[in-house]
């Protein structure tokens, strides 16, 4: 009998257990502030992850595409970083596609997604374990924006961090470098980042890839107030509330605000909430940075930059960063 048995990757699921924290009570606070706001992670419903899929494959949201263009030109430097003997660890790993490229590119031994979503998370490790034969593959649940430590099984390899599709755009730049001092913390001396970081650029380009032409991104923050109607019994009236994505040149972010159309109230569980006409709702920032404004958060949070990689348009750069 021939054996043609390739060594299969070991698996394990390590839950962390996330502390839930209580929905009704956070979003009341936030429509309590004097600025409205909601956080950004309740926008990922199932209908909310669903409408971002649709997002990233339009026309004007050149972020996802422009970055995977960006993997594939520098795909042999890519290579050199995450050869053999890397543990490879992503930190929100919702976007599988792209870690589907590296581990084509690359030739990792473990492959850690870090997520708070436990069924999600489950099901693409599981996925990746099938499809990447010699491949180990190690699911850790947890909030990655609170500080932990990696399971001892990531101590053997060269690890490698990855944090594509400028999520880092989505903290505040004071934030940015707590959660990427975090990030240093949690790889440890020597080790890799490979980030996704979305350029400065013109302001209508910007803005288009947060309010398309065909109304996709509208539709996803708006479905927002549906989660809420949903997840806590809220009565938003969805269409008296318009999307708005602007461009604050002066912060070098998009804000993304729901603008209500009239003077209204909306029961939320057992609170009213009251709303002016044209009052908003903060509900996501996303920022843009220089090359050089991105190398000082970095460096403030413990990093060296070894390597900027980007596209022709020089409109998105993937950054190597090595822990200090
Ligand atoms: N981090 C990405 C970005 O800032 C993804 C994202 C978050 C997004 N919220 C969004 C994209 C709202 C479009 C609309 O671009």
């Amino acid at each position: 009998m021939t054996s043609d048995v390739t060594a299969l990757g070991d698996y394990q699921f390590f839950d962390l257990k996330p502390a839930r924290r209580d929905m009704h009570e956070e979003i009341v606070a936030g429509l309590r502030e004097q600025n409205k706001r909601i956080a950004p992670k309740y926008f990922y419903n199932e209908q909310g992850s669903a409408l971002f899929e649709s997002i990233t494959e339009l026309p004007e949201y050149y972020l996802t595409r422009t970055e995977m263009a960006v993997f594939d030109r520098y795909r042999e430097d890519l290579a050199v970083v995450i050869g053999g003997g890397t543990c490879l660890v992503e930190y929100g790993s919702g976007s599988s596609q792209k870690i589907r490229k590296l581990l084509e590119t690359g030739q990792p031994e473990a492959y850690m997604p870090v997520d708070i979503s436990k069924d999600h998370l489950q099901s693409n490790a599981r996925a990746l374990h099938r499809d990447f034969p010699g491949l180990s593959v190690y699911p850790i649940c947890v909030d990655f924006t609170q500080p932990f430590e990696l399971p001892e099984i990531a101590n053997g390899w060269k690890r490698v961090g990855f944090f594509p599709g400028s999520s880092i755009g989505n903290f505040d730049p004071a934030d940015a470098v707590i959660f990427l001092t975090n990030i240093a913390r949690n790889l440890g001396r020597g080790a890799q980042l490979i980030i996704g970081v979305d350029r400065k650029k013109a302001a209508d380009i910007l803005e288009a890839a947060y309010d398309d032409s065909q109304g996709v991104t509208a539709e996803f923050n708006l479905n927002l107030l549906k989660h809420l109607n949903e997840e806590l019994g809220a009565d938003f009236v969805v269409d008296e509330f318009t999307h708005e994505a602007i461009y604050n040149e002066d912060l070098g972010c998009i804000q993304m605000y729901l603008r209500s159309r009239k003077d209204q109230q909306v029961n939320v569980g057992t609170e009213t909430v009251e709303f002016a006409r044209n009052e908003t709702i903060h509900t996501e920032n996303s920022y843009k940075y220089h090359v050089e404004e991105f190398q000082a958060l970095a460096e403030a949070a413990g990093f060296a930059v070894r390597s900027i990689w980007t596209d022709d348009r020089e409109w998105f750069a993937v950054v190597l960063l090595e822990v200090q």
